[in-house]
């Protein structure tokens, strides 16, 4: 069934274990996900990000969506999710993962997102607190998550407390808890979103602590985020290249850091990037042991722009030739089933692995099944 990520947040932090979050790009990125997570009877949360969603709206050019593409593009993966998870005996919540603006949040919702993020990051802290709290009253009055941000992505080891520092400060945490109601907060405290994230990325896992012992202080029920949290399996990266990539200086945060940090109050990781790299190695494997596709009707394009991009590993940038399978998950002929096997393996490989090492695996009974009415008299009756 679907759910607030309220619930599915509440049972990870009650019992010690760490939740997955998965970006999704296409609709059969979507089933795969809520597959893998059925397979090992775990929670799932799946993420479209805010250019996401205007991909998945059909904008090939996602970096200039519009509004009403992410609105499409909500709609598109809500509608699969339900398809997908409305029958499904595990908890699942769909994400809008970076929502920019208190628009795309509504688009979000109106399309059946049962969680938002909004990041101001970006903005000043007195700032960033006025967009969340308005994010926060239109969600909450839906039942909807809400997760921000403080602190600004991509730290540099020991800069913690150092002036300039953009790492989260554990005192403005809870400050910003307080002043804006929000469920859950993104953190920066030493990873960084993409493929390159230093040779020895090192956690802080005591700016977690911190803001995790406060808010008990402050009997502030919050949870924590982990963006920026690929892992970069080696071998993946190795396997591309021999295929033909040019991934230069691929790494990512060791996952034994990850665990040691769920179990120092981060509640939810976010992961996107192992599953872009796992789906650009499957799709370049796929027409290098069968060349005959190189010249198919439907996906040979995919093969060109493979070999015109060869430094990328965003299937976005591929697999446009097939923008209406991206929307529907219709499938049109056995080519391009051939593309979506390859992008549903590369999510099970990844995701599986990643449900495994965060003990998530056997955890869907521990969520309690609320609706999102029940949410919404939940945030009445304590006023947030
Ligand atoms: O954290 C960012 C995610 O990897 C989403 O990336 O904005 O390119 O869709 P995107
Ligand atoms: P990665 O780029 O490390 O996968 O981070 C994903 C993320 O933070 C999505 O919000
Ligand atoms: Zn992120």
């Amino acid at each position: 069934m679907l759910v607030p990520m309220r619930a599915i947040l509440e049972a990870a932090d009650q019992n010690g274990y760490a939740q997955g979050a998965f970006n999704v790009n296409a609709v059969c990125q979507a089933k795969a996900v809520i597959r893998v997570h059925e397979t090992f009877r775990s929670p799932a949360i799946l993420q479209g990000a805010d250019l996401a969603n205007g991909f998945m709206g059909g904008r090939k050019d996602f970096l200039n969506a519009t509004l009403e593409d992410k609105k499409r593009g909500a709609k598109n993966i809500a509608d699969a999710v339900r398809r997908f998870g409305t029958e499904s005996p595990i908890p699942i919540a769909l994400h809008l993962d970076h929502g920019k603006t208190l628009d795309s949040c509504v688009a979000a919702v109106e399309g059946g997102y049962t969680s938002v993020m909004i990041d101001g990051s970006h903005l000043p802290f007195e700032e960033n607190v006025e967009l969340t709290r308005e994010v926060v009253k239109y969600a909450h009055a839906r039942g909807v998550t809400v997760e921000g941000e403080l602190g600004v992505l991509a730290g540099v080891e020991d800069h913690v407390f150092a002036e300039g520092s953009t790492y989260t400060n554990p005192l403005h945490a809870v400050d910003f808890f307080r002043k804006t109601g929000v469920d859950a907060l993104a953190i920066s405290y030493g990873t960084m979103h993409g493929a390159n994230k230093g040779k020895n990325a090192v956690i802080r896992k005591e700016i977690a602590i911190a803001i995790k012992e406060n808010l008990r202080h402050e009997g502030i029920e919050g949870f924590l985020v982990s963006h920026g949290s690929s892992t970069v399996p080696r071998y993946i990266v190795d396997e591309i290249n021999a295929l033909g990539g040019e991934l230069k200086d691929a790494n990512g945060i060791d996952v034994g850091q990850l665990i040691e940090a769920s179990r120092c109050g981060i509640n939810k990781i976010n992961v996107d990037t192992d599953i872009r790299l796992a789906v650009t190695r499957n799709i370049k494997e796929l027409f290098a042991g069968d060349k005959a596709l190189r010249s198919s009707a439907s996906i040979g394009e995919i093969y060109e722009l493979l070999e015109k991009n060869k430094a990328a590993f965003d299937p976005r940038v591929f697999i446009t030739p097939i923008m209406d399978t991206v929307m529907t998950g219709e499938i049109p002929d056995d080519d391009v089933a051939r593309i979506c096997d390859c992008i549903e393996a590369g999510v099970k490989e990844v995701v599986g692995t990643l449900i495994v090492r965060f003990e998530s695996f056997g955890k869907a009974p521990k969520v309690k099944p609320v609706t999102l009415e029940e949410m919404e008299a939940y945030y009445r009756s304590r006023g947030i």
